[in-house]
Protein backbone atom coordinates (compact mmCIF):
# COMPACT_ATOMS: atom_id res chain seq x y z
CA UNK A 1 0.00 0.00 0.00
CA UNK A 2 2.50 2.46 0.83
CA UNK A 3 5.17 2.58 -1.99
CA UNK A 4 8.31 4.54 -1.50
CA UNK A 5 9.06 6.63 -4.05
CA UNK A 6 12.43 7.48 -5.84
CA UNK A 7 14.48 9.57 -4.04
CA UNK A 8 14.81 12.10 -6.69
CA UNK A 9 10.71 12.27 -6.84
CA UNK A 10 10.99 13.16 -3.30
CA UNK A 11 13.72 15.69 -3.54
CA UNK A 12 11.92 17.50 -6.29
CA UNK A 13 8.55 17.71 -4.43
CA UNK A 14 10.39 19.09 -1.41
CA UNK A 15 12.33 21.58 -3.52
CA UNK A 16 9.10 22.69 -5.45
CA UNK A 17 7.21 23.22 -2.26
CA UNK A 18 9.58 24.63 -0.54
CA UNK A 19 9.93 27.26 -3.31
CA UNK A 20 6.61 27.97 -3.01
CA UNK A 21 6.48 28.17 0.54
CA UNK A 22 9.21 31.06 0.36
CA UNK A 23 6.88 32.97 -1.98
CA UNK A 24 4.18 32.57 0.61
CA UNK A 25 2.22 30.11 -1.86
CA UNK A 26 2.21 27.20 -0.46
CA UNK A 27 -0.09 25.11 -2.80
CA UNK A 28 1.18 26.95 -6.33
CA UNK A 29 3.36 24.10 -6.70
CA UNK A 30 1.05 21.36 -7.20
CA UNK A 31 -0.43 23.03 -10.62
CA UNK A 32 3.14 22.64 -12.20
CA UNK A 33 3.60 19.24 -11.15
CA UNK A 34 0.55 17.79 -12.51
CA UNK A 35 1.31 20.15 -15.75
CA UNK A 36 4.86 18.98 -16.09
CA UNK A 37 3.79 15.50 -15.47
CA UNK A 38 2.22 15.62 -18.94
CA UNK A 39 -0.05 12.60 -19.09
CA UNK A 40 2.05 10.50 -17.18
CA UNK A 41 1.02 9.09 -13.73
CA UNK A 42 4.04 7.84 -12.79
CA UNK A 43 5.37 11.40 -12.48
CA UNK A 44 3.22 12.09 -10.23
CA UNK A 45 4.22 11.00 -6.33
CA UNK A 46 0.61 10.09 -4.57
CA UNK A 47 -0.69 8.71 -8.01
CA UNK A 48 -2.19 5.15 -7.80
CA UNK A 49 -4.03 3.27 -10.53
CA UNK A 50 -6.63 2.31 -8.06
CA UNK A 51 -8.70 3.91 -5.43
CA UNK A 52 -6.81 4.36 -2.10
CA UNK A 53 -7.15 0.51 -0.27
CA UNK A 54 -8.25 1.89 2.79
CA UNK A 55 -10.88 3.67 1.25
CA UNK A 56 -11.69 0.53 -0.63
CA UNK A 57 -11.66 -1.68 2.57
CA UNK A 58 -13.95 1.33 4.44
CA UNK A 59 -16.58 0.84 1.41
CA UNK A 60 -16.71 -2.56 1.64
CA UNK A 61 -17.43 -3.00 4.87
CA UNK A 62 -20.01 0.03 4.56
CA UNK A 63 -23.10 -0.89 3.08
CA UNK A 64 -24.62 1.64 -0.02
CA UNK A 65 -25.80 5.29 1.21
CA UNK A 66 -28.83 6.12 0.98
CA UNK A 67 -30.42 7.40 -2.66
CA UNK A 68 -29.42 11.18 -2.85
CA UNK A 69 -26.29 11.03 -0.19
CA UNK A 70 -23.53 13.42 -1.49
CA UNK A 71 -19.82 12.95 -1.12
CA UNK A 72 -17.17 15.49 -1.73
CA UNK A 73 -13.91 14.77 -2.14
CA UNK A 74 -11.08 16.78 -1.37
CA UNK A 75 -7.98 17.46 -3.46
CA UNK A 76 -9.16 14.71 -5.21
CA UNK A 77 -6.06 14.28 -7.70
CA UNK A 78 -6.51 11.91 -10.86
CA UNK A 79 -9.70 10.73 -9.12
CA UNK A 80 -10.09 7.55 -8.38
CA UNK A 81 -11.38 7.60 -5.09
CA UNK A 82 -13.83 9.90 -6.34
CA UNK A 83 -15.02 7.53 -9.19
CA UNK A 84 -15.20 4.80 -6.10
CA UNK A 85 -17.54 6.70 -4.08
CA UNK A 86 -19.62 7.04 -6.92
CA UNK A 87 -19.50 3.63 -7.81
CA UNK A 88 -20.96 3.00 -4.44
CA UNK A 89 -23.57 4.92 -4.20
CA UNK A 90 -22.80 8.48 -3.69
CA UNK A 91 -23.57 11.71 -6.01
CA UNK A 92 -19.77 12.87 -5.68
CA UNK A 93 -18.70 16.02 -6.13
CA UNK A 94 -14.54 15.93 -6.56
CA UNK A 95 -12.50 19.30 -6.60
CA UNK A 96 -8.85 20.27 -6.95
CA UNK A 97 -6.68 23.34 -6.91
CA UNK A 98 -5.18 21.99 -9.87
CA UNK A 99 -7.02 22.43 -13.25
CA UNK A 100 -4.39 20.22 -15.09
CA UNK A 101 -5.70 17.67 -12.66
CA UNK A 102 -9.22 17.85 -13.13
CA UNK A 103 -8.79 18.13 -16.71
CA UNK A 104 -6.66 14.62 -16.75
CA UNK A 105 -9.62 13.17 -14.66
CA UNK A 106 -12.66 14.26 -16.98
CA UNK A 107 -10.09 12.78 -19.65
CA UNK A 108 -9.71 9.52 -18.08
CA UNK A 109 -13.06 9.20 -16.69
CA UNK A 110 -14.68 9.98 -19.93
CA UNK A 111 -18.55 8.90 -18.94
CA UNK A 112 -17.97 9.74 -15.05
CA UNK A 113 -20.95 10.75 -13.01
CA UNK A 114 -18.93 12.76 -10.54
CA UNK A 115 -19.15 16.53 -10.82
CA UNK A 116 -15.45 17.45 -11.03
CA UNK A 117 -14.47 20.90 -10.38
CA UNK A 118 -11.20 23.49 -9.95
CA UNK A 119 -11.67 25.07 -6.78
CA UNK A 120 -9.30 26.02 -3.84
CA UNK A 121 -10.02 24.79 -0.20
CA UNK A 122 -9.83 28.05 1.03
CA UNK A 123 -12.40 29.69 -1.18
CA UNK A 124 -15.21 27.60 -1.21
CA UNK A 125 -18.46 28.45 -2.46
CA UNK A 126 -20.67 29.13 1.03
CA UNK A 127 -23.26 26.74 -0.56
CA UNK A 128 -21.20 23.88 0.30
CA UNK A 129 -21.39 24.34 3.71
CA UNK A 130 -22.91 21.56 5.62
CA UNK A 131 -24.21 19.91 2.61
CA UNK A 132 -22.11 16.72 2.72
CA UNK A 133 -23.09 13.49 3.96
CA UNK A 134 -19.97 12.10 3.03
CA UNK A 135 -16.41 14.63 3.03
CA UNK A 136 -13.50 12.26 2.25
CA UNK A 137 -10.17 13.92 2.92
CA UNK A 138 -7.40 11.81 1.99
CA UNK A 139 -3.68 12.92 2.03
CA UNK A 140 -4.10 16.38 1.37
CA UNK A 141 -3.88 17.97 4.90
CA UNK A 142 -0.96 16.42 5.29
CA UNK A 143 0.80 17.94 1.90
CA UNK A 144 0.21 21.29 3.45
CA UNK A 145 2.58 23.38 5.68
CA UNK A 146 2.15 22.90 9.44
CA UNK A 147 1.42 27.19 10.11
CA UNK A 148 -1.78 26.33 7.57
CA UNK A 149 -3.08 23.17 9.59
CA UNK A 150 -5.83 25.57 11.78
CA UNK A 151 -7.05 26.94 8.50
CA UNK A 152 -7.42 23.70 6.36
CA UNK A 153 -9.38 22.16 9.58
CA UNK A 154 -11.47 24.79 9.22
CA UNK A 155 -12.20 24.74 6.01
CA UNK A 156 -12.85 21.35 5.87
CA UNK A 157 -15.00 20.54 8.87
CA UNK A 158 -18.11 22.94 7.92
CA UNK A 159 -18.80 21.16 4.93
CA UNK A 160 -20.41 17.86 6.65
CA UNK A 161 -23.72 18.04 6.76
CA UNK A 162 -24.83 17.87 10.22
CA UNK A 163 -25.67 14.26 10.25
CA UNK A 164 -22.76 13.33 7.42
CA UNK A 165 -19.60 11.82 7.96
CA UNK A 166 -15.61 12.70 8.00
CA UNK A 167 -13.58 10.54 6.82
CA UNK A 168 -9.73 11.19 6.82
CA UNK A 169 -6.87 9.12 5.36
CA UNK A 170 -3.15 10.66 6.57
CA UNK A 171 -0.61 9.42 8.23
CA UNK A 172 0.46 10.05 11.54
CA UNK A 173 2.82 11.23 14.17
CA UNK A 174 3.36 11.97 17.86
CA UNK A 175 2.70 15.65 18.25
CA UNK A 176 6.61 15.75 20.15
CA UNK A 177 7.83 14.46 16.86
CA UNK A 178 9.55 17.34 14.45
CA UNK A 179 7.92 17.04 10.56
CA UNK A 180 10.19 18.00 7.36
CA UNK A 181 7.43 17.64 4.71
CA UNK A 182 6.03 17.68 2.47
CA UNK A 183 4.39 15.41 3.52
CA UNK A 184 3.56 16.64 6.87
CA UNK A 185 1.94 13.83 9.32
CA UNK A 186 -0.71 15.27 11.32
CA UNK A 187 -0.68 14.71 15.20
CA UNK A 188 -3.00 14.05 17.68
CA UNK A 189 -3.22 17.52 18.94
CA UNK A 190 -3.85 19.08 15.29
CA UNK A 191 -6.52 15.94 14.54
CA UNK A 192 -8.43 17.02 17.49
CA UNK A 193 -8.97 20.67 16.33
CA UNK A 194 -11.21 18.93 14.22
CA UNK A 195 -13.30 18.95 17.70
CA UNK A 196 -13.88 22.13 18.10
CA UNK A 197 -16.33 22.65 15.35
CA UNK A 198 -17.98 19.78 17.11
CA UNK A 199 -16.77 16.88 15.38
CA UNK A 200 -16.39 13.43 17.19
CA UNK A 201 -14.17 10.66 16.17
CA UNK A 202 -15.89 7.61 15.85
CA UNK A 203 -13.67 5.39 14.40
CA UNK A 204 -10.07 4.85 13.77
CA UNK A 205 -7.61 2.20 11.94
CA UNK A 206 -4.50 2.36 12.25
CA UNK A 207 -1.49 0.79 9.75
CA UNK A 208 2.00 0.59 9.71
CA UNK A 209 3.54 0.53 6.36
CA UNK A 210 7.28 0.52 4.73
CA UNK A 211 9.84 -1.50 4.84
CA UNK A 212 13.10 0.74 5.16
CA UNK A 213 11.33 3.75 6.22
CA UNK A 214 8.30 2.83 8.56
CA UNK A 215 4.95 5.51 7.78
CA UNK A 216 2.15 5.30 10.60
CA UNK A 217 -1.23 5.81 8.80
CA UNK A 218 -4.91 6.09 10.04
CA UNK A 219 -8.11 6.34 8.61
CA UNK A 220 -10.51 8.51 11.34
CA UNK A 221 -14.40 9.00 10.78
CA UNK A 222 -15.94 11.92 12.68
CA UNK A 223 -19.59 12.75 12.87
CA UNK A 224 -21.42 15.56 15.04
CA UNK A 225 -21.78 14.46 18.66
CA UNK A 226 -25.59 13.54 18.35
CA UNK A 227 -27.30 16.57 21.18
C1 LIG B 1 -0.83 14.80 -1.96
S1 LIG B 1 -2.04 15.14 -3.16
C2 LIG B 1 -3.30 13.95 -2.74
C3 LIG B 1 -4.29 13.74 -3.85
C4 LIG B 1 -5.40 12.75 -3.54
N1 LIG B 1 -6.22 13.21 -2.43
C5 LIG B 1 -4.81 11.39 -3.24
O1 LIG B 1 -4.84 10.95 -2.10
O2 LIG B 1 -4.32 10.78 -4.20
C6 LIG B 1 -2.72 16.69 -2.63
C7 LIG B 1 -3.79 17.21 -3.57
O3 LIG B 1 -4.39 18.37 -3.00
C8 LIG B 1 -4.56 19.33 -4.01
N2 LIG B 1 -4.60 20.64 -3.34
C9 LIG B 1 -3.58 21.29 -2.73
N3 LIG B 1 -3.98 22.45 -2.23
C10 LIG B 1 -5.30 22.56 -2.52
C11 LIG B 1 -6.28 23.56 -2.26
N4 LIG B 1 -5.99 24.67 -1.62
N5 LIG B 1 -7.53 23.34 -2.71
C12 LIG B 1 -7.85 22.20 -3.38
N6 LIG B 1 -6.96 21.22 -3.65
C13 LIG B 1 -5.69 21.39 -3.22
C14 LIG B 1 -3.37 19.13 -4.93
O4 LIG B 1 -3.53 19.69 -6.20
C15 LIG B 1 -3.26 17.61 -4.93
O5 LIG B 1 -4.04 17.04 -5.94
Amino acid sequence: MFEEKPLSMQNRVKTLASEAQAQNQPYAWFEPLYAQANGNADQVPWAKSAAHPYLQAWLSEHPQPAAHSKALVIGCGLGNDAEALQAHGYQVTGFDVSPTAIAWCQQRFPNSAVDYQVADLFHLDPSWNQAFDLVYECRNIQALPLNLRPQVVGAIAPLVAQTGQLLVVTRIRPDEQECEGPPWPLSPLELAEFEAYGLVETDRATFVEGETVTVQQARILYQYAQG
